[in-house]
């Protein structure tokens, strides 16, 4: 069973860019285990090249001028207070709000080097290769067979289509609980069980990148730290960025965090990018006070 979704080398001109995808790599961020000697220092595969992101809703910026850069195979955690842009930050890097009206991007997010949103890209093709998993569990009103089937089967994939499907419901760790039940409508499942099968709904085409919006928000703690075990499963497959509210979740599965707070800047307040490091520096020894301060929980 193969699927070119995976295979960065390929032809991207069905992407509408370049043809050749070029590979950045880099060192990974300086971070304290890093500097004394813990951390292997091994070059890193960008996948986002964000450069100057900035993102109005109308007359409103909801996000100020915004510069990272997003590494394969691990997992970025977004955090910061509510309306600082987190879910805007995330769903600009899929072309999700393109849709809402008045939406506007400034700067680049470059993709393995290609712009995102370049005249000529194909947003069917790129949200293929980065899903997206929102807050509310959302399966289709469909049996759990067919949500995972149902981008497959869009995208023609017929053949081995019942080992597509087990093999989703494996990576997203659901199989052992509904092998037996495929056929039951996937509203019967728990909150947790539901959330797990929109990953593995986004997974079944095996994309690049997975977008988390606060996927564990509306579950208990026990579904919520099979989220979090799955997180940590998945990444060595794929590249996670997750938005979360729950400073002990970041700890626990994140990388790398990136800290959103609003700004002051003219009459409004707008979301800023305020530190971006390792989780371990945003954790224990965050550089700016606005860090330290959301993180210990004084603010937000
Ligand atoms: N569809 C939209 N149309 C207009 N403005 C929007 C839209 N979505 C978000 N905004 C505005 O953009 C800003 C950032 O919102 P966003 O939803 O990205 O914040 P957030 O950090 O995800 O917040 P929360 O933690 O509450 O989910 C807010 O001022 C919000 O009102
Ligand atoms: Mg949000």
């Amino acid at each position: 069973m193969s699927f070119d979704a995976r295979d960065r080398s390929r032809d991207l001109a069905d992407v509408g860019i370049r043809p050749r995808v070029r590979i950045q790599t880099e060192p990974p961020h300086e971070s304290a285990n890093a500097r004394n000697g813990t951390q292997q220092a091994t070059a890193r595969e960008v996948v986002f090249d964000i450069r100057n992101m900035s993102v109005h809703y109308g007359d409103n910026r909801a996000l100020d001028a915004t510069t990272l850069k997003i590494y394969r195979n691990l997992v970025t955690a977004v955090i910061g207070p509510s309306g600082c842009g987190k879910s805007t930050f995330i769903r600009s890097l899929n072309r999700m709000n393109d849709s809402v009206p008045g939406f506007r991007l400034g700067g680049q997010v470059l993709y393995h080097g290609h712009d995102v949103y370049g005249t000529a890209v194909n947003r069917v093709e790129v949200r293929r290769r980065i899903g997206i998993v929102f807050q509310r569990p959302n399966p289709f009103p469909k049996s759990i067979y067919d949500n995972v089937a149902w981008a497959p089967r869009n995208l023609g994939m017929k053949a081995d289509l019942d080992a597509w499907v087990k093999q989703a419901l494996r990576h997203a760790a659901l199989w052992d609980e509904v092998q037996d039940r495929l056929r039951d409508s996937a509203l019967s499942l728990s909150g947790g069980q539901q959330q797990r099968l929109c990953i593995a709904r986004a997974i079944a085409i095996e994309p690049d990148v997975l977008l988390l919006d606060e996927p564990a928000s509306a579950l208990d703690p026990v579904a919520t730290a099979s989220i979090e075990d799955l997180m940590r499963a998945l990444k060595s497959r794929y590249t996670i960025v997750v938005v979360t509210h729950n400073m002990q979740q970041a700890a626990r599965v994140a990388d790398h965090v990136a800290f959103f707070s609003l700004d002051q800047i003219g009459s409004g307040r707008v979301g800023t990018l305020i530190e971006y490091a390792d989780a371990e520096t945003i954790f224990r020894a965050p550089k700016d006070a606005r860090t330290r301060d959301y993180v210990t929980g004084q603010f937000g």
